[in-house]
């Protein structure tokens, strides 16, 4: 498994746990509920997002039989959406605790966080690009094995 994919699955599991630790925390004080935001967006960005970007990049050019289009970009990936979410995050917070902040915290980080999501879509379509084997090259279908009872 590539470092990146090892980073995107791994960053996924730290953001699921401070997502729904955020939820609950919401749930019991009420007051938090200025943090809704906060609270989606790193289970949504964090946990959905960056898991579903570790199994792509791992798989997708395993179903493909062609290399990833940027193991480089990847990685630079791993480190534009970890630190973009950080910082929308903080943006989102800030808009409760110190609003002069927020602007420039919430630009900043949703730059980082789109910048994070096209990365991933131009590598898997450059993938998916150098992935077409003409059927006569494909392995010839095999016959399932029958289950005996
Ligand atoms: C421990 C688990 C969780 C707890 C305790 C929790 C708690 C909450 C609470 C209290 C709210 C605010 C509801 C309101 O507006 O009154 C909320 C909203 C939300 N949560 Fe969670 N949550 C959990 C897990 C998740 C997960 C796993 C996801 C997504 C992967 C998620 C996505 C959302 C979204 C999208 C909203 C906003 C809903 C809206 O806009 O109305 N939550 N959650
Ligand atoms: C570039 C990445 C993203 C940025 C910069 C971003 C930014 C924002 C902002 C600024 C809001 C308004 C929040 C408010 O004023 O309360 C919002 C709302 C929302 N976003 Fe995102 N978002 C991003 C990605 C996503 C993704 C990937 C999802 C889901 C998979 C998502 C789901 C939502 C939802 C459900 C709301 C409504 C929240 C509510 O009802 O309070 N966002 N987003």
């Amino acid at each position: 498994m590539e470092r990146f994919v090892m980073g995107f699955l791994r960053a996924a599991i730290v953001w699921l746990v401070v997502g729904t630790s955020l939820g609950a925390a919401i749930a019991m004080i009420p007051a938090w509920l200025v943090y809704r935001p906060v609270h989606l967006h790193l289970l949504l960005l964090g946990f959905v997002v960056m898991f579903i970007a570790g199994v792509a990049y791992h798989v997708v050019p395993r179903f493909t039989a062609a290399p990833l289009h940027s193991n480089r970009l990847a990685a630079v990936h791993l480190w534009v959406a970890n630190a973009g979410l950080v910082l929308l995050a903080c943006g989102f917070i800030a808009r409760v605790q110190h609003p002069a902040l927020a602007p420039a915290l919430l630009a900043t980080g949703g730059i980082l966080s789109a910048s994070g999501a096209y990365f991933l879509a131009w590598n898997l379509w450059r993938t998916l690009d150098g992935a077409v084997v003409p059927p006569s090259r494909l392995p010839a279908a095999r016959p399932l094995p029958v289950a005996r009872s």
